[in-house]
Protein backbone atom coordinates (compact mmCIF):
# COMPACT_ATOMS: atom_id res chain seq x y z
CA UNK A 1 0.00 0.00 0.00
CA UNK A 2 1.39 3.44 -0.75
CA UNK A 3 1.20 4.93 2.18
CA UNK A 4 3.04 7.85 3.31
CA UNK A 5 4.02 8.11 7.04
CA UNK A 6 6.92 9.81 8.06
CA UNK A 7 9.05 7.18 10.27
CA UNK A 8 12.25 7.61 12.12
CA UNK A 9 14.57 5.16 10.94
CA UNK A 10 18.32 5.06 10.81
CA UNK A 11 20.91 4.02 7.69
CA UNK A 12 22.98 2.27 9.86
CA UNK A 13 25.85 -0.07 7.67
CA UNK A 14 26.30 2.70 4.87
CA UNK A 15 29.63 3.52 4.68
CA UNK A 16 30.34 7.23 5.31
CA UNK A 17 32.89 8.57 2.65
CA UNK A 18 34.43 12.18 2.94
CA UNK A 19 33.76 12.93 6.13
CA UNK A 20 33.92 16.73 7.22
CA UNK A 21 34.43 18.41 10.62
CA UNK A 22 32.11 20.33 11.96
CA UNK A 23 31.76 22.78 15.38
CA UNK A 24 28.53 23.40 16.84
CA UNK A 25 27.43 25.33 20.21
CA UNK A 26 24.52 24.25 21.88
CA UNK A 27 22.42 24.91 24.72
CA UNK A 28 23.45 22.17 27.64
CA UNK A 29 20.20 21.61 28.36
CA UNK A 30 19.82 20.60 24.26
CA UNK A 31 22.52 18.76 24.42
CA UNK A 32 21.68 16.99 27.75
CA UNK A 33 18.21 15.86 26.16
CA UNK A 34 19.99 14.47 22.81
CA UNK A 35 22.93 12.59 24.97
CA UNK A 36 20.25 11.00 27.47
CA UNK A 37 18.23 9.82 23.62
CA UNK A 38 21.49 8.52 22.75
CA UNK A 39 21.93 6.53 25.28
CA UNK A 40 18.52 4.88 25.39
CA UNK A 41 18.69 3.97 21.65
CA UNK A 42 22.18 2.53 22.48
CA UNK A 43 24.73 4.68 20.33
CA UNK A 44 27.90 4.31 20.32
CA UNK A 45 29.01 7.91 20.16
CA UNK A 46 27.50 11.56 20.03
CA UNK A 47 28.74 11.78 15.79
CA UNK A 48 26.79 8.58 14.95
CA UNK A 49 23.97 10.30 16.35
CA UNK A 50 23.97 13.42 15.00
CA UNK A 51 24.35 12.03 11.21
CA UNK A 52 20.93 10.07 12.23
CA UNK A 53 19.31 13.20 13.50
CA UNK A 54 20.54 15.19 10.41
CA UNK A 55 19.37 12.37 7.55
CA UNK A 56 15.97 12.38 9.88
CA UNK A 57 15.72 16.00 9.60
CA UNK A 58 16.40 16.22 5.78
CA UNK A 59 14.02 13.20 5.00
CA UNK A 60 11.31 14.89 6.87
CA UNK A 61 11.63 18.14 5.33
CA UNK A 62 11.67 16.61 1.85
CA UNK A 63 9.04 14.48 2.60
CA UNK A 64 6.69 16.86 3.42
CA UNK A 65 7.52 19.21 0.40
CA UNK A 66 6.82 15.72 -1.61
CA UNK A 67 3.19 15.53 -1.15
CA UNK A 68 1.20 16.67 -3.79
CA UNK A 69 -2.35 16.25 -4.91
CA UNK A 70 -5.67 14.78 -3.99
CA UNK A 71 -4.91 12.86 -0.96
CA UNK A 72 -6.83 10.78 1.73
CA UNK A 73 -5.32 11.66 4.98
CA UNK A 74 -5.15 10.65 8.70
CA UNK A 75 -4.15 13.23 11.36
CA UNK A 76 -3.56 11.79 14.96
CA UNK A 77 -3.53 14.52 17.64
CA UNK A 78 -2.19 14.38 21.19
CA UNK A 79 -3.55 16.78 23.37
CA UNK A 80 -4.09 18.62 26.97
CA UNK A 81 -8.13 19.30 27.36
CA UNK A 82 -7.11 21.62 30.22
CA UNK A 83 -5.51 24.02 28.07
CA UNK A 84 -7.73 27.10 28.21
CA UNK A 85 -9.99 27.91 24.81
CA UNK A 86 -7.74 24.62 23.17
CA UNK A 87 -10.86 22.64 22.61
CA UNK A 88 -12.92 25.89 21.15
CA UNK A 89 -9.70 26.70 18.89
CA UNK A 90 -9.66 22.98 17.45
CA UNK A 91 -13.46 22.65 17.23
CA UNK A 92 -12.66 26.28 14.94
CA UNK A 93 -10.19 24.43 12.89
CA UNK A 94 -12.56 21.60 12.46
CA UNK A 95 -15.71 23.34 11.25
CA UNK A 96 -13.25 26.11 9.07
CA UNK A 97 -12.24 22.68 6.93
CA UNK A 98 -15.49 21.22 7.27
CA UNK A 99 -15.54 20.35 3.52
CA UNK A 100 -12.33 18.47 4.21
CA UNK A 101 -12.77 16.69 6.99
CA UNK A 102 -14.87 13.66 6.99
CA UNK A 103 -15.09 12.21 10.12
CA UNK A 104 -13.26 12.81 13.86
CA UNK A 105 -12.48 10.22 16.37
CA UNK A 106 -11.92 11.10 20.31
CA UNK A 107 -11.05 9.52 23.13
CA UNK A 108 -10.05 10.60 26.60
CA UNK A 109 -7.09 9.15 27.25
CA UNK A 110 -6.00 10.14 30.50
CA UNK A 111 -7.70 12.34 33.37
CA UNK A 112 -5.68 15.17 30.80
CA UNK A 113 -5.21 14.07 27.42
CA UNK A 114 -7.31 13.47 24.81
CA UNK A 115 -6.31 11.66 21.51
CA UNK A 116 -8.30 12.56 17.87
CA UNK A 117 -8.52 11.25 14.43
CA UNK A 118 -9.35 13.09 12.03
CA UNK A 119 -10.15 11.75 8.52
CA UNK A 120 -9.02 14.49 5.78
CA UNK A 121 -9.42 14.55 1.75
CA UNK A 122 -8.27 16.93 -0.30
CA UNK A 123 -5.19 18.40 -1.79
CA UNK A 124 -1.97 17.69 -0.13
CA UNK A 125 -1.15 21.28 0.71
CA UNK A 126 -4.43 22.32 2.24
CA UNK A 127 -4.18 19.05 4.89
CA UNK A 128 -0.93 19.89 5.20
CA UNK A 129 -1.68 23.75 6.17
CA UNK A 130 -4.82 22.25 8.54
CA UNK A 131 -1.91 19.61 10.57
CA UNK A 132 0.24 22.85 10.88
CA UNK A 133 -2.93 24.81 12.16
CA UNK A 134 -3.50 22.08 14.85
CA UNK A 135 0.38 21.76 15.50
CA UNK A 136 0.72 25.58 16.46
CA UNK A 137 -2.20 25.74 18.90
CA UNK A 138 -1.25 25.42 22.58
CA UNK A 139 -1.58 22.51 24.49
CA UNK A 140 -1.27 20.68 21.19
CA UNK A 141 1.36 18.17 22.46
CA UNK A 142 1.34 15.94 18.34
CA UNK A 143 0.43 16.11 15.28
CA UNK A 144 1.00 12.65 13.15
CA UNK A 145 0.44 12.96 9.43
CA UNK A 146 -0.94 10.04 7.10
CA UNK A 147 -1.64 10.15 3.72
CA UNK A 148 -2.49 7.92 0.59
CA UNK A 149 -2.85 9.39 -3.05
CA UNK A 150 -6.44 8.88 -4.55
CA UNK A 151 -4.85 7.88 -7.56
CA UNK A 152 -1.76 5.93 -8.89
NI1 LIG B 1 -11.05 13.85 25.70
Amino acid sequence: MPFDEFEMSDEKGQKEQDLSRIGVSLPSHLLESFDAILYDRGYSSRSEGIRDAIRTYIRYYKWMGELTGERQGVITMVYDHHQRNLLEAITEVEHQYSDMIHASLHSHVTHSRCVEILLIRGDAKEIKKVSERLMSLKGVESVKLTTIPLEG
